[in-house]
């Protein structure tokens, strides 16, 4: 099936690769013109190349000025955009006790505050018009991972945050629906950093055997995004393998 974003305007952060790129080609196969914004402009912008339907912009999820000059600029563009993926993330590996704060300060910049700034942007924009806001969780934000205290903080965070910004635009009668996407291990270059054997452990203890493909939580993406979830907002979708089963 093809045309399920047809006439759909869509912006994807960390869109430049990973599972952000997945998302942003299915996007662009489905009929949807897609911006990809990200901080790393050099990937960001040759990928785009790549993809018909696509574009690049520059965007630091932390920075507000960013998401400001982000719209103004996907408004002249595009006019109206109809789909957000908050999708942009990034990973520190350490239990409570090698947390150092930096880091925790750089995931909460990166993770909690970079969506909570996409959700008031992407609200304010679509208020008029409606559309649909997709923020990538992970099952760190539904089961605790003691070895990765801030990143689960700000996980969990993406997903309350997700149910206050849904209910929120369903009592103002807004049109728009927001909702989480919870993968489990995903063979992406965030995941190329963690050592084989530990990576191996993780696909051997899921009850598929195996990690998923960026392609796989694309999919998943794709439907919440899409018209056919028009009755879903302030839900979790979990894409892992069975592992919270
Ligand atoms: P990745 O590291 O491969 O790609 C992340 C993208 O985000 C990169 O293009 C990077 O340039 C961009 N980015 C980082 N900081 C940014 C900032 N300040 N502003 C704009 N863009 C920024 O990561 P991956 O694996 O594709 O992950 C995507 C999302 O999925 C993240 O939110 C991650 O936490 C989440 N996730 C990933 C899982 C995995 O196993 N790979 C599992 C569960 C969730």
């Amino acid at each position: 099936m093809s045309g399920r974003l047809e006439s759909k305007h869509a912006i994807v952060t960390g869109g430049a690769q990973g599972i952000g790129l997945a998302i942003t080609k299915r996007f662009a196969a489905e009929g949807a013109q897609v911006i990809i914004a990200d901080v790393n402009a050099d990937e960001g912008a040759k990928v785009a190349a790549d993809i018909p339907g696509a574009a690049f912009h520059v965007l630091d999820v932390t920075s507000e000025e960013s998401w400001q000059a982000l719209f103004a600029d996907a408004e002249k563009q595009l006019g109206r955009i109809d789909i957000l993926v908050n999708n942009a993330g990034i990973a520190r590996m350490a239990d409570i006790e090698h947390t150092t704060l930096a880091d925790w300060q750089a995931v909460i910049a990166v993770n909690l505050t970079g969506n909570f700034l996409g959700n008031k942007y992407g609200v304010i924009h679509m208020k008029d018009h409606g559309g649909a806001i997709v923020n990538m969780s992970s099952i760190a934000g539904l089961v605790g991972d003691p070895n990765s205290a801030a990143y689960t903080a700000s996980k969990g965070g993406v997903r309350l945050l997700t149910k206050s910004v849904a209910s929120y635009c369903a009592e103002q009668h807004y049109n728009i629906r927001v909702n989480s996407v919870h993968p489990g291990v995903v063979a992406t270059p965030m995941v190329a950093g963690i050592p084989k054997a530990i990576v191996a452990k993780v696909a051997a203890q899921n009850p598929m055997g195996r990690i998923a493909q960026p392609e796989e939580i694309a999919n998943m993406v794709l439907f919440v995004a899409s018209d056919e979830a028009s009755y879903s907002t302030g839900s979790e979708f979990i894409v892992d393998g069975g592992t919270t089963a």
